[in-house]
């Protein structure tokens, strides 16, 4: 008999509900996938507000879940687990989805699993590509995490092998997108601007790439540094700025450091795919090397389509199937939203 998990996203500035069915062999099927996002109302802060986030996840929860029921056809009676984002997050935007997901759970008479938005980002390429082989890698960029990952058990079993020291990737892209006056988010306008421009224009550093960095970490503060001091100069100098081409070049950059370390660590690992996900993900310079550098290694690669990549509440039911497949234990409804959730912690029991 197959099941329905519905999935609540809240983590930052998207409001997502998903469903989907987990089927008898353990595949996951995607029925609903609704998404509302108060992007639009932190643009001109050039950063996400935490509290204007809180309020509109607030107004878009029921309407999102609404709609979510709508596109796939059922009822809120067809529910049969509840997975809502535990952490990490927002405090204040992770608390509405909890609160929802725990009234839910209790009117519905469901069980609540509270899971690992980082392993939902992970979780979510089931819905396109299948089962994920056992162990694979994954590497996670988006607004506010860059990782890479060991995953030998997506329900149960994730290590992390390094992440960033400052930085998110996004944010750089956020941060450089502020200086080269582009719009928020940034990833979006740079990916578009470093179509027209050359990637070897001008030769940013690679962050922690000397012989005695840690190699499965990350380091993005000194390039966004390096691009802001670039455009400075060139101001001062009256020059006018080739947008197209600091794009370009900074994408090289960012695309350059994490394929090299992600092919690097799974080689070092024994593993034979890897996994893109998070908003960066969606990045189309970053997908075409990674493709380029993984066929060469004889690694398969696996990034979800953008829309699969960016926050959103089928990643958390993708994530809910796995738990409940796996009979893990459910989540005590007295829990509490974890803004700094470890990602090893893949469900609250
Ligand atoms: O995963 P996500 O939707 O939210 C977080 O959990 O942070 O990621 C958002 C980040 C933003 O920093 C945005 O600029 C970046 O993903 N992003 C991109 C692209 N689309 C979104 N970065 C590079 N290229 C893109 N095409
Ligand atoms: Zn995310």
């Amino acid at each position: 008999m197959s099941r329905i998990i519905m999935g609540i996203e809240s983590s930052c500035d998207e409001t997502g509900v998903g469903l989907v069915r987990l089927h008898d062999d353990g595949t996951v099927e995607l029925l609903a996938d609704e998404v509302a996002s108060s992007v639009e109302q932190h643009a001109r802060f050039g950063g996400v507000v935490p509290e204007v986030a809180s309020r509109a996840h607030l107004e878009a929860m029921v309407p999102t879940t609404e709609r979510a029921f709508e596109k796939a056809g059922l009822a809120l009676s067809d529910v049969d687990a509840i997975a809502v984002t535990a952490g990490p997050g927002l405090a204040g935007a992770l608390l509405v989805g909890v609160s929802a997901a725990k009234a839910y759970a209790t009117a519905l008479d469901v069980p609540l699993y509270g899971v690992n938005h980082l392993a939902g980002h992970i979780a979510v390429d089931t819905l396109q590509h299948g089962p994920l082989p056992a162990p694979c890698l994954a590497l996670l960029v988006s607004g506010g995490h860059t990782q890479l990952l060991r995953v030998d058990d997506i329900a149960s079993g994730i290590t992390e092998l390094g992440s960033t020291v400052d930085d998110a990737a996004g944010e750089a892209y956020d941060k450089v997108a502020r200086v080269l006056g582009l719009p928020y988010p940034g990833g979006p306008p740079i990916d578009k601007a470093a179509k027209n421009g050359d990637p070897a224009a001008i030769a940013f550093p690679r962050g922690m790439t000397g012989p005695r960095d840690a190699k499965n970490d990350f380091s993005f503060s000194g390039l966004k540094t390096s691009v802001a001091r670039w455009v400075e100069g060139a101001t001062r100098r009256g020059e006018e700025i080739p947008v197209d081409d600091v794009a370009a070049s900074f994408q090289e950059a960012v695309a350059d450091v994490l394929t090299m370390k992600a092919v690097r660590a799974a080689k070092e690992q024994g593993i034979g795919t890897i996994v893109i996900s998070g908003g960066v993900a969606a990045n189309s310079r970053l997908s075409s090397l990674a493709a380029e550098r993984c066929a060469a290694a004889g690694i398969e690669l696996r990034v979800p389509r953008p829309r699969l990549c960016t926050d959103n509440g089928a990643m958390i039911a993708a994530l809910g199937a796995h738990v409940v497949a796996a009979k893990l234990p459910t989540t005590p409804l007295d829990f509490s939203a974890n803004p700094a959730l470890p990602v090893n912690v893949v469900s609250l029991s």
